[in-house]
């Protein structure tokens, strides 16, 4: 068989399969009647997944620190409410950070948890010179450690209850899989996250449990508008113009892919390439078609406008004293810039 013979076989088998994969293989994501914990389920993404679970029949216990606003937020899932009187929508106000305060927790919940999505975290983006080491360990507590606490004591709980066919939802970021400047506390957080999960998802395994992790792209929520607002220029200039995504469709896109059965899931295509490229030896969503992807995501990360940027403001204030980059930046890094418009 030639060369050509051969690649259009391969293209074959890869329509086929990922038409398979797709319309075949997929196992609707079952909520109804189950228990779902959310942690930071007050506001932002995990709000509107919490109503994607209301919405189809589950009981769901929000978790965050401000009981005002898990009343709040409480009132606005009951109104998606299926079955408003057996479906039960409760809060709990809670510190993640603190490991007692989520033992307390986990020890004072009645009812088996059979599913538990990890998304309080935030963003405390600045330049690391400028930055204390205090805001260093404060970041590693919320978004590592408090996913972290939850989990442990979670899990502990799903044992003892006897719990089958749990799931672990983690929320990383596209901050997990590509770092850059401004973001050398949070990104470290997030990149602790995916190396705590890989390693747990195949100790679940041995229980019959499995997990996920969702690595975000930037959605329009309080907690970005906040992270807007200490961002560096550089920062928001390496990161383009993106294209926030609002926080319902982040949640559509992450049950998407739990439904997939998919372990790493994105939203979008570009930060769908870095994961490919990042997949360390994890499972793959659909083989076939990364194997088709790799050179195109290796050719992205050449073109990656992280390192450049910052030379190119270097180089240019160097010479006009003025923190423009425009005018100093080559093409590729221009066409890096546009592909990578959608990371936080
Ligand atoms: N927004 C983005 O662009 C983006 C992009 C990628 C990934 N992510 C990730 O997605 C997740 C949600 O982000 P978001 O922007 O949608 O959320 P958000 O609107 O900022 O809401 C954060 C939630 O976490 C809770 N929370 C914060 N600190 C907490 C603590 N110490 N203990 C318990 N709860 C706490 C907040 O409530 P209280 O303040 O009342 O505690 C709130 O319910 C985060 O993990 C974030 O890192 C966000």
């Amino acid at each position: 068989m030639n060369f050509v013979n051969f690649l259009f076989v391969y293209i074959i088998v890869l329509i086929i399969w990922t038409f398979y994969k797709r319309y075949f293989s997929s196992s609707e994501f079952q909520v109804k009647n189950k228990h779902v914990l959310i942690t930071g389920g007050s506001s932002g993404l995990g709000f509107s997944f919490a109503k994607l679970c209301v919405k189809n029949g589950a009981n769901v216990t929000i978790v965050s620190r401000s009981q005002e606003k898990l009343d709040v937020a409480v009132k606005q899932l009951r109104g998606f409410s299926t079955k408003k009187d057996s479906q039960k929508i409760e809060s709990f106000a809670c510190d993640v950070t603190c490991v007692s305060e989520v033992e307390q927790l986990f020890c004072s919940l009645i009812v088996p948890v059979d599913i538990i999505v990890l998304c309080a975290g935030a963003s405390k983006p600045g330049f690391f010179h400028q930055q204390s080491p205090v805001l260093f360990k404060d970041q590693v507590e919320l978004n590592y450690l408090g996913s972290v606490y939850a989990a442990t004591y979670c899990f502990q709980k799903m044992l003892r209850d006897g719990v089958c066919g749990a799931k672990f939802i983690f929320i990383s970021s596209a901050c997990g899989l590509l770092s850059f400047p401004g973001y050398s506390q949070y990104a470290a957080t997030k990149f602790a996250l995916r190396g705590f999960c890989d390693a747990f998802r195949g100790e679940l395994l041995l229980f019959q449990y499995t997990s996920h992790i969702f690595f975000a792209s930037s959605i329009d929520s309080p907690g970005f508008a906040e992270e807007q607002k200490l961002k560096p220029e550089l920062t928001k200039k390496i990161e383009g113009t993106c294209v926030l995504q609002t926080s319902d469709q982040a949640a559509a896109s992450l049950w998407t892919g739990i439904s997939r059965g998919h372990y790493q899931i994105t939203s979008d295509f570009a930060v769908e390439l870095l994961r490919i490229s990042n997949n360390s030896t994890n499972p793959r969503n659909n083989f076939l078609l990364e194997l088709l992807l790799l050179p195109f995501a290796c050719i992205m990360q050449h073109l990656s406008p992280a390192q450049g940027v910052a030379k190119c403001e270097r180089r240019h204030k160097q010479f006009t004293g003025h923190m423009t980059l425009y005018s100093a930046k080559p093409s590729s890094l221009r066409l890096g810039l546009v592909i990578y418009s959608t990371s936080s």
